[in-house]
């Protein structure tokens, strides 16, 4: 299994480029399979996560090739409607398969996605929404089943209790394209990844309105066309980069970036007393050596994200004072405070709120990843930590940054990846 290690004390300085967002290429991906023809999209980021959706798509029957970051997914008039559990266990993602295979072809099974270390995933929400639009829905032996002979729009709401899903969201939008009328989904989640995958579908010829905003309209359509797509930029991946730069005192200038699209996480970098200047699509952000002490909410988008949640906890550990970090999103989703702890972070946990008290230093250490975003805290708190850290089971981090270590050693870590 790969592991990074780092030397800590550079002080990260230089230009980056943000990649394609993982989190919209994955729901385009599957909702290519609607149309029949060959999709071709461009900026898709050849993480780990992309390649897994690659395998789905394979299996399931269409063509797909990526070169460079450009895949090209061709697909045939009829494909398998069934992902079975070695297919998609790696990834819940594969859930957008759902939406897709009902749209196309009104029947689709899928091995049910299980919790991960983030905390418990129900899929309620995905479910309520299939159903309301006729489609009769199965759960057994670990599969959900969800058929129905004719799609009927229908007003949905998708709001639960945690709040708006993200998921939910895409899967019923995707299954509402062939929907004979009208459908309404209120309660959207606003994810800008949502209208990515949306300003997608009415790119290939589906009628969908209100994009960004909790209202989605969809008139339903017969027929999608293959298109030509470039998929929007990865805000999370931007965020943890200039979060890179910050935690070192460093500086970065991050073109290809759309800032307007984290502007939460931004005013954060700032609160903290780091400098963040934008120009159009480029930001250059200059960190404070000292750090400020903030409040910090997780809520769904606008508001701050729950996958810059535990970066922001590696950057609080060394600020002046006592930090806290709410998370509302997945009430679990700490997995990377143990092994701060392990680094000399003081951070104690109550409830779904971590209370960080600024120390002077941390020391390296091996530290072991247990989610993609809690991989990416690790590798920051090996930046600014006196000596070596070892960061064990990257195989995390590559499900959703391309590169990340090539991209931090042009702006001068030192990091190392080794394959034992
Ligand atoms: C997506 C992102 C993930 C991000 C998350 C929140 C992808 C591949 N993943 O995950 O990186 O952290 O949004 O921004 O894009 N919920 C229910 N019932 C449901 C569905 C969700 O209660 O049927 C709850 C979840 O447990 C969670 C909250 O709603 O508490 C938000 O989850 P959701 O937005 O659905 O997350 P994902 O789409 O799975």
């Amino acid at each position: 299994m790969d592991r990074f290690i780092i030397e800590g004390g550079k002080t990260l300085k230089g230009k980056l480029k943000a990649g394609g967002s993982k989190n919209a290429s994955l729901p385009i991906m599957a909702a290519s399979l609607m149309a029949e023809g060959e999709t071709i999209l461009h900026n898709c980021p050849d993480v780990v996560d992309v390649r897994y959706m690659m395998k789905v798509l394979s299996y399931l029957g269409a063509d797909v090739s990526m070169k460079g970051n450009t895949l090209r997914i061709k697909v045939p008039g009829k494909i398998k409607n069934t992902a079975p559990y070695d297919l998609v266990r790696k990834m819940r993602a594969s859930y957008y398969v759902l939406g897709a295979l009902i749209g196309k072809q009104k029947s689709a099974v899928l091995s049910l996605p299980g919790g991960c270390a983030i905390g418990e995933r129900p899929i309620d929400l995905h479910i309520k929404g299939f159903k309301s639009l006729g489609c009769n829905v199965v759960l057994k032996h670990g599969y959900v089943y969800v058929k129905c002979k004719k799609l009927k729009a229908n007003e949905i709401y998708l709001e639960g209790k945690f709040g708006t899903s993200m998921g939910a969201t895409i899967n019923v939008l995707m299954a509402a394209v062939f929907a004979k009328g009208k459908t309404i989904i209120k309660g959207a989640a606003l994810e800008p990844e949502i209208a990515d995958v949306a300003s997608f579908l009415n790119r290939m010829g589906a009628d969908i309105k209100g994009l960004d905003t909790p209202i989605l309209e969809i008139n339903g359509i017969d027929k999608l066309e293959p298109t030509e797509y470039t998929i929007l930029s990865d805000r999370i991946e931007s965020g943890t980069l200039l979060a890179a730069a910050s935690i070192t005192g460093g500086e970065l200038t991050l073109s290809n970036t759309n800032p307007e699209q984290y502007s939460e996480v931004l005013n954060k970098f700032t609160e903290i007393g780091d400098s963040v200047q934008i120009d159009g699509n480029t930001i250059y952000l200059k960190g404070s050596k000292q750090k400020k002490s903030v409040e910090i909410d997780i809520m769904p988008y606008p508001y701050f994200p729950t996958d810059m949640q535990a970066q922001f906890m590696s950057i609080l550990i060394k600020a002046n004072g006592i930090s806290t970090i709410t998370e509302n999103v997945f009430t679990k989703r700490f997995m990377h405070i143990p092994e701060l702890k392990r680094m000399g972070a003081d951070i104690e946990l109550r409830d779904n709120t971590a209370i960080i008290k600024g120390v002077k230093k941390l020391s390296g250490a091996p530290v072991m990843a247990s989610d993609l975003r809690a991989s990416a805290a690790l590798v920051l708190a090996g930046l600014v930590a006196d000596g070596e850290t070892e960061v064990k089971r990257i195989y995390h981090i590559d499900r959703g940054y391309e590169h990340i270590e090539k991209k931090l050693r042009k702006i001068g870590a030192h990091i190392r990846r080794y394959k034992k």
